[in-house]
């Protein structure tokens, strides 16, 4: 959940890593830390708790300057966000070390080395790393054959980058579990958690395979396995347009991402769709094999890539006549499961990094799935190498901690891939067109909805003085309300729950007053009427609902509430419609209230640790 970057440069690079630690903001923001070699045997560091503004104001006070540095955003997992746990961590002043994961024997090593001598400054399981390589240095005096040695007795998910005061050309990085790219500059060659951090910098990339060692040392970069072989890595060429990580004339990335959303839906099924029909390429040759074999799913995910894989739990058994199960990572990984004959397991995770998402793919073959299948927004991601067939997302970068348009574009990819795996088992060919066509239309309707930003900005001023709220869907919207709810809670910080509506009354309904904002989805479906009986149900309570209602329903007969009219659609695409006005809700409300939208309290945008 941390982010790390590192350098050995030909000119001071101070500025350099502390831009670049920025665009890793994303994945920590509890506090903040550089070490630099300002001269052989001259380590220097400052860290500062709170975002990274507050460690370049504190480097007016103090500046620092060296080629060579380790930088470190942090999310807080052992220890309070204080500046002594605060990354770089150091042993004896020789060696830093910056870590992002977890080190899970850092219990036993941290009584070890105490044991051995060792005094240490903070609460964090990541200072072990530092004093553990020390004690190996002082055998080897090799800061390559000490990481390697110490890097065997660590048990967990990490990548680290370490430096040494007498070693003053030499970075070394481990990636171990956590992602790490090597960058490749004009000014020198980097290291980092993704390669978004190294943009500005660095055009041709490595991206470390897990248990790899890079050596970086003066120009030349040297990179091992987990056996300490010598090994070759692919070295690649990305180009990243600026516009990707800026924020243009919006106030916020969440705003922009929101934006964007008509044409990262359109851009996510633009190679697969030709004449209305998925190509063959779209989910790989491999697919053609597998596809016919399979006899039911398994989703797998977390957060909102859950809340996507709940909504295709319908497709998947509406259109592709298949049995779903849909859990949630963290439960599944340590769930006995009885999992049947041509079961395909399908990951989803935007970040492709989740710990937890992770760990359950894993195991996929040991455990007798069928195969597994990855969707993410990130190609290079572990979970998008590791996977029997990839999906990419063409969301573009998403820098706001919220999913927004990825969220959208999954549910795309699982569109397609409920037709495509349909299609191997019974789907009309025509009720395929009508499916592929109504993806088609998707990206002027999204922009319809975007229309209601103004109404939206409006509706939030009801929600700001609010300490809770309520959105209602069924069926196939049922988890867009669930997604509409984490939108609402996880950037405003007011408590929103989500129900099918069909449940209001086995419980939830004793909540409802008139201080409670109820939301409701009403797409054009066979549930409309059930629909309006909740609405009933709600009004007789003076609840306050907001109805969110496709435009060929006549809401007249709903009395005293705001109707919210949405794009007419097929109520197999709704959940992707729908989504949009409920990201804008949270969005205007989190922003009246002040709050940081792009960067929540507590939270991150990869969750790296379990
Ligand atoms: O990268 P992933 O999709 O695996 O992340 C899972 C969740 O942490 C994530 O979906 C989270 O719930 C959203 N960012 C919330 O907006």
């Amino acid at each position: 959940m941390c982010g790390i970057v590192g350098a050995v440069a030909k000119n001071d690079i101070v500025t350099t890593l502390l831009n670049c630690l920025q665009c890793l903001e994303y994945r920590g923001y509890d506090s903040s830390g550089i070490a630099v070699l300002e001269a052989p045997q001259v380590l220097r560091r400052l860290r500062a708790v709170g975002k990274i503004d507050n460690l370049r104001t504190a480097l007016q006070d103090f500046p620092l300057a060296g080629k060579v540095g380790i930088v470190h955003t942090r999310w807080a997992t052992h220890g309070a966000p204080t500046e002594a746990n605060a990354h770089p961590h150091f042993s004896q002043n020789e060696i830093a070390v910056v870590h992002n994961g977890i080190i899970e024997n850092y219990y036993e090593l941290r009584e070890e080395l105490q044991g051995a001598g060792y005094e240490f400054h903070s609460e964090t399981d990541s200072e072990v790393i530092a004093h553990l390589i020390h004690k190996y240095y002082q055998k080897t005096h090799n800061l390559l054959q000490a990481v390697h040695l110490a890097r065997q007795c660590l048990s967990g998910m990490y990548a680290i980058a370490v430096i040494h005061a007498s070693e003053p050309n030499r970075l070394i990085g481990v990636r171990q579990g956590s992602s790490l790219v090597v960058g490749f500059g004009e000014n020198g060659h980097f290291i980092a958690s993704d390669c978004v951090a190294l943009t500005s910098v660095a055009e041709e990339f490595i991206y470390l395979q897990e248990g790899d060692l890079v050596d970086i040392y003066d120009t030349q970069v040297v990179i091992y396995d987990n056996e300490c072989q010598l090994v070759e890595r692919e070295q690649q060429i990305l180009h990243f347009s600026s516009e990707a990580i800026e924020r243009g004339v919006y106030k916020h990335y969440m705003q922009k991402e929101i934006f964007e959303q008509p044409y990262a839906v359109a851009n996510t099924f633009a190679e697969c769709l030709h004449s209305n029909l998925i190509s063959d390429g779209t989910f790989s040759v491999a697919a053609k094999e597998l596809f016919p074999k399979v006899k039911r799913i398994q989703i797998v995910a977390c957060g909102s890539s859950y809340y996507a894989g709940l909504v295709a739990r319908y497709w998947f058994e509406a259109i592709a006549n298949l049995p779903c199960r849909v859990d949630i990572a963290s439960e599944l990984r340590y769930q006995k499961t009885v999992i049947e004959p041509g079961t395909l397991l399908v990951a989803i995770s935007q970040s492709g990094e989740t710990a937890d998402t992770l760990a359950v793919v894993r195991q996929a073959r040991e455990v007798g799935y069928l195969a597994w299948v990855a969707i993410s927004n990130v190609a290079a991601s572990a979970l998008m190498r590791e996977a029997d067939l990839a999906f990419l997302t063409h969301a573009g970068i998403e820098i706001g901690v919220a999913s927004t348009k990825t969220f959208t574009t999954q549910l795309v990819v699982l569109f397609l891939l409920s037709i495509t795996l349909g299609e191997y088992n019974g789907l009309d060919e025509q009720r395929a067109l009508q499916l592929t066509q109504a993806l088609r239309n998707l990206p002027a309707q999204l922009e319809q909805t975007l229309v209601l930003d103004a109404v939206l900005q409006k509706l939030a001023k009801k929600f700001i003085t609010k300490q809770h709220a309520l959105y209602l869907g069924r069926n196939i919207c049922y988890p867009i309300a669930l997604e509409g709810a984490l939108k609402m809670k996880e950037i405003s910080y007011i408590h929103a729950e989500a129900y099918p509506a069909g449940e209001l009354k086995h419980g939830p309904l004793a909540l409802v007053d008139e201080n409670m904002p109820v939301v409701v989805l009403l797409p054009k479906d066979e549930l409309v009427a059930k629909m309006e009986s909740n609405i009933k149900e709600v009004q007789a309570r003076r609840g306050e609902v907001i109805v969110f209602a496709d435009s060929s329903l006549d809401c007249s007969e709903l009395g005293d509430v705001m109707v919210i009219k949405m794009p007419e659609v097929i109520k197999e695409v709704a959940p992707i419609v729908y989504t949009l006005p409920l990201q804008l809700l949270a969005y205007h409300t989190a922003v009246q209230k002040g709050a940081d939208v792009d960067q929540p309290r507590n939270l991150a945008k990869s969750v790296t640790v379990e």
